[in-house]
């Protein structure tokens, strides 16, 4: 069994005893010999437009990486091909001629022979207009794989001669262009007609077992599929094969079939492996997903306090903390020591009121129930500083982007509360952008006295924030030092003292203060001295207003932002791009905050944005994350590794038990909320495993042994790498479980790309 994981791939069968499939078709690769330009016209489609003088480029990268501005909005790309009919005489199905022309970031029209073939994924029937429409979508295609099909007897074709295929693109922003190799011309093959949709649904459990329903379906409109669908589930750890199932299938045109399957519901890393192989095909498809599977222990029902043992807020300026307590209610809580002013409501735990007295106040909590008490210190500092551990909290981006809504910020909190979230120290309920008036609208932006106005989604920003402070919980909003924010609607330019009021007056704890707009009235993006005026000023003006405001910079890194970001007021920075639900992307954007260590602590965090588990979307519509189990604890322990702001940026109504099982794990949680706020520095880097320790204010050493390569392995940790040689204890994190001492070595296997999370104890302690 191939243990790499890929993600929908097409590779050749190697052979099948009782079918006897057509001879290989090989397909002609379009993957050099590209013109390109910086400039748009649609005379650039034409066979006989002279690109002579255009430059070369390459189409496994975007233009940016081979010298051309990411501001580049329209550009053309040009290629000749000769299209042998011998290309149609040797495939099985002699039916239609496809380009696969990669990835295109983010909207691109097809020309072929100067007629368009097809437009943003779709193909199009002949005679099609070209227009400048194709740029309008309000969603990037940027992620979608173009495939443009063609009939054979198309008369936009030209066999056995030269074609001319031109792409024209239109960029949003950031990278931009033909970015993915592979492009290829063939014919289609009858595996193409398949569509196996293995995440119609999730995985539901019962009893033990785990059981899922796949779709296959055959979209041919004139030819029947003959097959054989398997199934493959096995234990990554220790490889066993946990269920191997096979069924023989024969789709009628657009017919499709559910295929039911069920297994021992796992413990421990798992993944099923599809694999579909067609009768009149070589070519075989492949899917690959893990099995979600629960780490964090089901929460006791005796009381138990959880979170930061540590809180700030500034000399009076409103006070808000809800206790963050699991266990069966109903629960009483008590506070002894609290500074004078501010009272606890005994049966939900909420602590409000005002603070006069600067000091450092040594709170005892209690939280009982008729099960039992628990008993912690809570370190209440009132003084000048806030967000002394990073924020957890929400946001409204990686679900909702900009069709969020007031009653969907509003679900999110009384999810946070129904969901027990709010039992584990999640607190702030952030909106995003997309709130204010669309920057391109007739309306107007702002009242008459220049206060920002709310667009038709908020009708009532006060009414919001204030039934959301009801909940023990903070509001957080979000804004821009340009014009306009990223999604194009209006943001503080010239308005800075005037909008932190307005955000003041309606009860709002949080800003999400993005670049966007303000890079274009820069001279140097990277210029820390650029940078920091607009964020100044935004922080000078939230020192003026009534309420503690956490600040929230976002400028993805630019100009090493965390040299400069607490100087500029920041409370948390973020340290990159933006984040999406991809191995790579996670990855790459978690493992490179190296260099921003130092600077993280108390009061200031690095951000390598938020969490993408769970139902996310970027809009209306939603899917569920595409990170596998295992990359969502690495996900998770790596964020708390490196004390970042765990923000969760899902549909909290839609909570499966392995999401809510990830994001409650008290343990994990407490790594990230450690009172000391040192994070976590790599001390191994190799190809496959990355190693990262985090000194905690017990003195114990957290530590993550990830394994950032494909395959299971087996890896033996030497302690002294981590300046250790006395016996250590060892907590398995997740778990919640000791696992006994160790001296010289830990040993732990890790499936591809997982984690393993432990606390080394001394073994005195
Ligand atoms: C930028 C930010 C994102 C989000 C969007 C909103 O891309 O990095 O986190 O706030 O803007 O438009």
């Amino acid at each position: 069994m191939m243990k790499k994981i890929v993600a929908l791939v097409l590779v050749l069968m190697i052979g099948n005893a009782c079918i006897l499939p057509p001879p290989k078709q090989k397909p002609i690769s379009l993957d050099s010999a590209w013109k390109f330009i910086n400039k748009d016209s649609l005379a650039f489609a034409s066979p006989d437009f002279d690109d002579s003088g255009w430059n070369k480029i390459k189409v496994n990268t975007t233009w940016d990486k081979q010298g051309y501005p990411q501001s580049l909005r329209f550009a053309w790309y040009r290629i000749k091909v000769v299209i042998p009919s011998s290309l149609k005489k040797q495939a099985a199905l002699q039916d239609s001629l496809i380009f696969h022309l990669g990835k295109i970031d983010d909207f691109d029209q097809v020309f072929l022979n100067g007629a368009l073939i097809g437009e943003n994924t779709r193909s199009v029937p002949p005679h099609t207009i070209a227009d400048n429409t194709f740029k309008d979508s309000n969603v990037s295609y940027w992620d979608v794989e173009r495939r443009y099909a063609l009939a054979v007897d198309d008369p936009r074709i030209r066999w056995d001669q030269a074609n001319l295929l031109a792409v024209r693109v239109y960029n949003w922003n950031g990278p931009g262009g033909i970015f993915s190799g592979d492009l290829t011309l063939s014919m289609a093959d009858i595996s193409e007609y398949v569509r196996v949709n293995v995440r119609r649904n999730q995985f539901t459990f019962g009893n033990g077992q785990a059981r899922k329903d796949i779709e296959i379906k055959n979209t041919a409109e004139a030819y029947p599929l003959d097959g054989l669908f398997t199934v493959k589930v096995e234990n990554n750890l220790d490889t066993t094969l946990i269920l191997e199932k096979k069924w023989a299938f024969h789709l009628k045109p657009k017919e499709k079939r559910i295929l039911t399957f069920t297994f021992p519901r796992p413990k421990q890393s798992t993944s099923i492996w599809y694999k579909a192989t067609f009768r009149n095909s070589r070519r075989s498809l492949y899917q690959y997903e893990g099995v979600p599977y629960l780490l964090t222990p089901p929460e006791k029902l005796q009381p138990q306090i959880n979170g930061a043992r540590v809180y700030g807020q500034r000399v009076d300026k409103p006070f808000l903390f809800r206790i963050p307590a699991s266990g069966k209610r109903p629960m009483n809580f008590s506070a002894t020591g609290l500074p004078q002013g501010l009272k606890l409501d005994a049966q939900t735990g909420i602590i409000s009121g005002v603070a006069h007295k600067r000091g450092s106040y040594d709170v005892l909590i209690s939280a009982r129930n008729a099960l039992g008490e628990d008993r912690q210190t809570l370190r209440v500092i009132i003084g000048d500083r806030i967000v002394l551990t990073p924020p957890m909290g929400w946001n409204s981006w990686n679900v909702w982007g900009l069709s969020v809504t007031q009653s969907r910020v509003y679900a999110a909190a009384k999810a946070f509360v129904d969901k027990g979230l709010v039992n584990h120290g999640w607190m702030y309920i952030n909106i995003d952008d997309g709130w204010e008036i669309y920057g391109k609208s007739e309306e107007p932006k702002r009242k008459s006295n220049g206060e920002i106005r709310t667009n038709k989604k908020f009708p009532d920003m006060k009414q919001l924030s204030d039934a959301v402070h009801a909940l023990g919980l903070k509001t957080g909003i979000y804004s821009s030092p340009g014009p306009l924010t990223c999604g194009g609607y209006t943001a503080s330019y010239q308005h800075e003292a005037q909008d932190a009021r307005t955000f003041a007056n309606w009860g709002i704890d949080y800003l999400k203060y993005d670049l966007c707009s303000y890079r274009k009235l820069m001279n140097d993006q990277n210029n820390p001295l650029e940078l920091l005026p607009p964020y100044q000023k935004m922080y000078k003006a939230l020192q003026t207003v009534n309420r503690d405001i956490a600040y929230s910079i976002c400028e993805y890194g630019l100009g090493k932002v965390w040299e400069w970001g607490a100087k500029a007021g920041g409370n948390l920075w973020r340290t990159t791009g933006d984040i999406w639900d991809d191995w790579e992307r996670m990855a790459s954007i978690g493992f490179k905050n190296e260099q921003a260590a130092p600077y993280a602590g108390p009061g200031g965090w690095n951000d390598p944005d938020m969490l993408v588990v769970g139902w996310l979307g970027w809009g209306d519509n939603l899917h569920y994350t595409n990170l596998t189990p295992d990359e969502q604890y690495t996900h998770v322990s790596l964020w708390a590794l490196l004390s970042a702001p765990l923000l969760l940026g899902c549909d909290l109504t839609r909570l499966d038990d392995f999401t809510l099982n990830l994001i409650i794990n008290d343990e994990v949680i407490a790594i990230d909320q450690d009172a000391l706020g040192m994070q976590a520095v790599p001390v191994i880097k190799n190809k496959t495993i990355q190693v990262w320790k985090k000194k905690l204010a017990d003195g114990a050493l957290a530590v993550g042994i990830f394994n950032i390569g494909s395959q299971t392995t087996a890896y033996a940790l030497d302690l002294s790498k981590l300046g250790l040689s006395r016996q250590m204890r060892v907590r398995d994190v997740w778990r919640q479980t000791d696992m006994g001492t160790v001296t010289n070595t830990f040993n732990t296997i890790l499936p591809a790309h997982g984690v393993t999370l432990i606390k080394l104890i001394s073994a005195g302690q």
